[in-house]
């Protein structure tokens, strides 16, 4: 017999990420016809809407937020399976009349994802709202799966993360728990894993021996925007780095897993944050560089003489036998002169130059730039002979565009693939706890250094520029430079 059609339920559907991710990313999938048939979305919040109601909400949004994904005549079918049901987050009845309104709609037990769009102090009471209303235990035989989605930030430091992992068991086991990261549902971010072990001529090199130094840039050009109110206490360390940053550097550290599954892969990611050298406390002022962008505290929401940093940069280590001494020199901000979130992975210069180069002049450091977004590719970069010369050399690029290779109809949004992935209990692209608690004992000793007498002075960045000046004079210290494989196109 087949599954009764699934449903998701949306906690926070009146907000930001529901219009412009949660409904474009499910819409999609139901055009591609990857959602299952007669899926219910249903969403809840406090406001008194009716079903109609939430319906039109979200065809204006998805009119505003994903114009060229619009169809009517598919929106009209897709829109006779949402729902909407008004609750109170802190409201305990709220749940149990939830439940029912699920069972009256429901034609039977089948499986359930709830998705907690919310501010994130209501993650942890939610779980155990769940919990209480007999909304989270699975029938024996799973065959009403009820996992839960969690959006980041998970915690605000490694204590907050804890306890909210320990409010998510009292109701739900951690196989049911999917919390999210959208950095890795980008297809670039994935493509990272099929690039190293899809491949046989980069991996022989992947290693300290060849390779110099890892970059990782993750550069916003848009501002903190309306989000001060959220942003003024997390600060880049803890909205970008504790996350998307390091999950990125476990995806180029990580050691190949035997099997493509989720424990395998998340295994591997855990052992390179576990090989993390810490920054400890009172080091912070030699390893971190933090900034803020000169407007920030006109912003908002933003509380008079902030210190919180729009901008950091920062120098990692990991001690184990394939990177011992390649630094892993990591950087983020808001207002950067543009949008580019890329690796840079540099390689050794040769060890002997037989050729006649004029004084002074020496071969470039081979490298190969992985374009997260935008423009998603791989540019590699090596020195040829200038034509018609004796012994000239000058860089040149081999480059690899998603668009060229696979049409420019666009990748899909991350959300698409992360939602459905949840419904169907594949957790590869999820973060498992103990990725969260080792990422977190990365953060922690540097939020604390840098709350402390220890801390480097507070820098301050034009919008629009590269970011402050002491985060070249960091890596020139090194002496090497931020690079960037081609400006965006
Ligand atoms: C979010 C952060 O997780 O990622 C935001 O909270 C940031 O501050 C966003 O703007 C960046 O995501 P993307 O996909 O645009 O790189």
């Amino acid at each position: 017999m087949s599954d009764p059609s699934p449903t998701i339920v949306i906690f926070g559907a009146s907000g930001d990420l529901t219009q412009r991710k949660l409904i474009p990313a499910l819409f999609n999938q139901f055009k591609k016809g990857r959602l299952p048939t007669g899926a219910r979305i249903v969403g809840y919040a406090r406001r008194p809407w009716s079903h109609d109601e939430f319906r039109a909400t979200l065809s204006e949004a998805m009119n505003k937020f994903a114009p060229k994904a619009f169809d009517v005549a598919l929106w009209d079918k897709f829109a006779a399976n949402v729902y909407y049901h008004k609750g109170d987050l802190s409201a305990a009845e709220d749940f149990v009349a939830l439940e029912a309104f699920l069972k009256s709609i429901e034609g039977g037990p089948g499986h359930r994802l709830y998705y907690l769009a919310t501010a994130p102090e209501y993650y942890g009471e939610i779980c155990m709202a769940l919990g209480a209303a007999g909304m989270a235990a699975e029938a024996e035989r799973a065959t009403a799966r009820r996992n839960i989605i969690i959006e980041k930030p998970f915690g605000t430091d490694g204590a907050t993360a804890d306890t909210l992992n320990q409010q998510v068991h009292t109701a739900f086991r951690e196989k049911q728990v999917y919390r999210i990261d959208h950095y890795l549902g980008k297809e670039t971010a994935q493509n990272l894993l099929f690039f190293r072990f899809a491949n046989t001529i980069f991996e022989p090199l992947w290693n300290r021996n060849y390779i110099y130094s890892v970059q990782i840039t993750v550069a916003e050009d848009v501002d903190v925007g309306h989000r001060a109110g959220y942003y003024d206490h997390a600060g880049v360390l803890r909205d970008m780095f504790q996350n998307h940053i390091l999950q990125l550097l476990t995806l180029v550290a990580m050691e190949p897993p035997a099997l493509f599954n989720a424990d395998a892969i998340r295994n591997e990611k855990v052992k390179v944050l576990q090989a993390v050298r810490p920054i400890a406390a009172d080091t912070v002022a030699q390893n971190v560089v933090r900034a803020q962008y000169r407007k920030y505290r006109d912003a908002e929401g933003v509380a008079p003489g902030s210190e919180t940093p729009t901008y950091a940069a920062l120098r990692f280590y990991i001690d184990n036998w394939r990177w011992q001494g390649v630094p892993f020199y990591l950087r983020s901000g808001k207002a950067l002169a543009t949008k580019l979130s890329e690796i840079i992975i540099q390689f050794r210069r040769p060890p002997h130059v037989m050729f006649n180069f004029p004084a002074g002049h020496r071969p470039t450091s081979n490298m190969l730039a992985i374009r997260i977004q935008p423009d998603e590719g791989i540019h590699l970069r090596f020195d040829a002979k200038v034509p018609d010369t004796a012994q000239e050399t000058r860089p040149v690029d081999m480059e690899f565009h998603f668009r060229d290779s696979f049409g420019d109809g666009g990748l899909p949004d991350a959300y698409e693939r992360l939602i459905l992935d949840a419904l169907n209990s594949e957790a590869s692209l999820f973060t498992r706890s103990d990725e969260i608690e080792g990422a977190w004992k990365l953060m922690d000793p540097i939020l604390q250094g840098l709350a402390s007498p220890h801390a480097p002075p507070l820098a301050f960045y034009e919008s629009g520029t590269w970011g402050p000046a002491e985060a070249d004079a960091f890596i020139a210290r090194d002496s090497r430079q931020w690079l960037v494989g081609s400006m965006p196109k």
